[in-house]
């Protein structure tokens, strides 16, 4: 069977990784348990996701001239994935994310570096990769002219969009009309409805492209009724990357042709297999895997 083609077009940072048992407040001090540094970014996250799964991923995005940016490209490699679109930019830093664990969940504070030198040049320029892709994957963890470039030639020929509006910012009009699935978290959602005035259809079109992740709680889609899919009991070691490992596995049963319903399904137990090892990509399951936990009941 020929592998479907997904492209990413988004970040690669380093997730700089603290544990600890409490947060500390503003001007103290606290001692944390361990520090872990392990391969992250939204984009190369879904992509690790969409790999592992089955997918043939080109990776188009920028590292800095580090150690960080050799080792996050090889990280990919190591994972099937396509490697030759990155580039590396001189004297810049490549992107880290600062994560700190506790009480079973996650704050991340992202510091960009070499994710912000990724130009429309830079997509445009990889035309032919996006073109022949069955999807093309998005995040916002990179220039919003960028992501537009990105849609624009993914429009122009016939590629379907998933963009997973994270972290969320004001989008333009021209573009939220051209996507074809939004996946944002509830928060995420919020904004995105509340970023533009809209007529009551525009909303109710809009609501329909939208696949809203609730965590624990499942995922709601709205086909010709609103519908929420259940989420699965875990053992949560690490809810980081749970959003991603959506993403990618949701993109990858798409591109083998499941309808909407059944791709949220897949992608809901994918990202419930992912909390249970440490780091973003740690818990990101194979198909089997997958597979598996969706003849459990709930
Ligand atoms: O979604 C999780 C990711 O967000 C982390 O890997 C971190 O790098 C940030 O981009």
């Amino acid at each position: 069977m020929m592998k479907p083609r997904i492209t990413v077009i988004g970040s690669i940072n380093m997730d700089l990784v603290t544990k600890t048992k409490r947060v500390p407040q503003r001007g103290e001090t606290v001692l944390g348990d361990s520090f872990f540094t392990i391969p992250g970014g939204k984009g190369a996250n879904q992509a690790v996701a969409a790999a592992r799964l089955g997918a043939e991923v080109d990776f188009i995005g920028c590292v800095g001239d580090d150690s960080f940016g050799q080792e996050l490209t090889k990280n990919l490699l190591n994972e099937g994935i396509k490697v030759e679109f990155i580039e590396t930019i001189p004297v810049t830093s490549s992107g880290i994310a600062s994560i700190t664990l506790s009480e079973g969940d996650n704050s991340i504070m992202v510091v960009p570096g070499a994710n912000y030198f990724l130009t429309p040049d830079i997509v445009e320029k990889n035309e032919t990769v996006i073109a022949e892709s069955n999807i093309l994957l998005l995040q916002l963890e990179i220039p919003i002219e960028s992501v537009s470039k990105a849609v624009s030639l993914a429009k122009k020929h016939n590629v379907k969009v998933i963009l997973n509006p994270a972290p969320i910012q004001n989008l333009p009009i021209g573009l939220v009309s051209q996507i074809d699935y939004f996946t944002p978290n509830e928060h995420e959602k919020e904004q995105l409805f509340s970023s533009f005035e809209m007529t009551a259809k525009e909303k109710e079109r809009l609501q329909r492209k939208c696949i809203i992740t609730q965590g624990a709680k499942g995922v709601t889609i709205f086909h010709d009724s609103e519908k929420l899919i259940e989420g699965y009991k875990m053992q949560i070691v690490d809810t980081t990357g749970a959003g991603d490992t959506f993403n990618g596995a949701f993109a990858y049963s798409l591109s083998i042709g499941k309808n909407l319903e059944e791709a949220c399904r897949f992608a809901n137990a994918a990202a419930a297999i992912s909390v249970t090892k440490l780091g973003a990509q740690g818990g990101m399951p194979n198909r089997k895997e997958v597979e598996k936990l969706l003849e459990r009941d709930f």
